[in-house]
């Protein structure tokens, strides 16, 4: 902690109180304030939290300025090239790398856990078949609640990491059963004996009738947009997991509490608008018409994949993403070439215009995953969908990390009262 302190006086009543800045290993400093509201009778008010810390952690390092991204202090440049997800996985849980025994140890168990009760995919036929895969998700990761009573004592760590073995694993088994639903084929059980992506590539495409090898471009594209997905430090999302979670309700619940946060637009369900924005958009003709679209203030369009509250400079994921796309596109057969062409001359144009110089709009990590997701044949109801399996490792080490705190405390936010004061119960006869 630094020993440096701001003195805030309440010009008002002239209370005046000293306020100690804290400090992380990197980043600014942060003022703690919470005794704000004891020393001087006044709270904060930050909509959007955006200078607002709202804990300590050590899992991820993001500096938006620089476009810094780092998992436990690894850049996400050497993860993306070098690491696969559950080693990726491990890192965030665990705070390091394995070794080769801790390595086979986890997958084995993440492996052990893949299965869901015969009875939990009743729930999927109580969805109309046509319902949207992050509806279910956030229905039945929430019904896993009700199934695994052994391991819910949220005080106790090994519970808890139990539970964080459970979500990973099964969360590709219930994604891939929602798709089976939506499109009206039989689920298809995990396949032990391949790897988290291949696996899950198995149960999405293979049938009863047809065996399906995974090919190893998808299994490389899907480990590599899992790596970029998998934290991002405290986004919506995660948020929502972490007060979901200081009630100490339990963590299937509170993962559905994400899921259904990572769904909104302006955060996952970023990537499924881009891709119906560029269907929209259709060819490079019709760009400016956009362009000037986003710059109406009576309408309310914004460039799906364009902005980023902390990145102000560029987004690495991003960055990584470009590139990848181009590999895996020109290494598939069913490639869908002129949507990631319109996509790049969509970035040319709003990157040279004013508009979004002026506002640091850049592309974000949803700009292109969903044209490499799209090429491997997953449709775009599910894009949102492979963004929470990755981000259920960053949700679960958040969760691990936040119940393991000893200071950890109920979130509970203020308020500014805006409403009627004091006033007297009229009959209804009088109203
Ligand atoms: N297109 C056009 N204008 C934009 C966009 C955009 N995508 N994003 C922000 N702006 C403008 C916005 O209208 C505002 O302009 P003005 O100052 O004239 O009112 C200014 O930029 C600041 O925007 P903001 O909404 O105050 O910024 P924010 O930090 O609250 O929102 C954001 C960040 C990501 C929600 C926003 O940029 C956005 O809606 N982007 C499109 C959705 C998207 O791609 N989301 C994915 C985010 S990355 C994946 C993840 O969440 O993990």
């Amino acid at each position: 902690m630094a020993n440096d302190t701001i003195t805030l006086t309440n010009n008002n009543d002239g209370r005046s109180a000293e306020f100690s800045l804290r400090s992380g290993t990197e980043g600014p400093d942060a003022l703690d304030i919470s005794s704000l509201y004891k020393d001087m009778g006044v709270f904060t008010y930050d909509p959007g939290f955006v200078s607002t810390a709202s804990c300590h952690s050590s899992i991820t390092y993001i500096d938006g300025d620089e476009g810094i991204l780092r998992y436990r202090g690894y850049p996400i440049e050497q993860l993306a090239e070098n690491s696969n997800f559950l080693e990726v996985a491990y890192l965030l849980l665990y705070g390091e790398l394995p070794n080769a025994v801790q390595q086979a140890e986890f997958h084995g168990i993440i492996r052990y856990h893949t299965m869901i009760k015969e009875t939990l995919k009743n729930f999927f036929d109580g969805f109309h078949y046509d319902a949207h895969p992050m509806g279910v998700m956030v229905g039945v990761v929430g019904s896993l609640s009700a199934f695994y009573h052994d391991s819910l004592d949220i005080n106790n760590p090994r519970h808890r990491e139990i539970s964080a073995h459970r979500l990973i694993a099964k969360m590709p088994t219930i994604a891939a059963a929602s798709f089976k639903h939506n499109i009206g084929e039989p689920f298809m059980y995990p396949r032990n004996d391949l790897d988290y992506c291949a696996n899950f590539l198995h149960m999405m495409f293979a049938t009863p009738c047809e065996d399906y090898e995974p090919d190893p471009i998808a299994i490389k594209a899907i480990n590599l947009l899992f790596i970029l997905h998998a934290d991002h430090e405290q986004n919506a999302s995660t948020s929502t997991v972490r007060l979901s979670s200081s009630s100490q309700a339990n963590p299937f619940a509170c993962i559905a509490a994400g899921i259904a946060s990572l769904w909104g637009p302006a955060h996952g369900g970023a990537n499924e608008a881009v891709l119906d924005m560029l269907q929209e958009i259709g060819d490079a003709s019709q760009i400016e018409k956009y362009i000037a679209k986003v710059k109406d203030k009576d309408d309310p369009f914004r460039l799906m994949g364009f902005g980023h509250r902390v990145y102000k400079n560029f987004d690495p994921r991003a960055t990584i993403i470009r590139k990848v796309c181009h590999e895996v596109l020109n290494n598939l057969a069913d490639s869908n070439n002129p949507l990631f062409e319109l996509a790049l001359k969509l970035e040319e144009v709003a990157l040279e215009d004013e508009y979004f110089i002026e506002r640091k709009l850049y592309p974000n990590v949803d700009f292109y995953s969903g044209i490499i997701y799209r090429a491997l044949g997953i449709p775009n109801n599910m894009f949102t969908v492979m963004f929470a399996i990755a981000r259920t490792v960053g949700w679960v080490a958040h969760w691990m990390e936040m119940m393991a705190d000893p200071h950890q405390r109920i979130g509970r936010p203020r308020q500014i009262y805006t409403g009627a004061s004091e006033r007297d119960y009229m009959p209804l006869d009088q109203r």
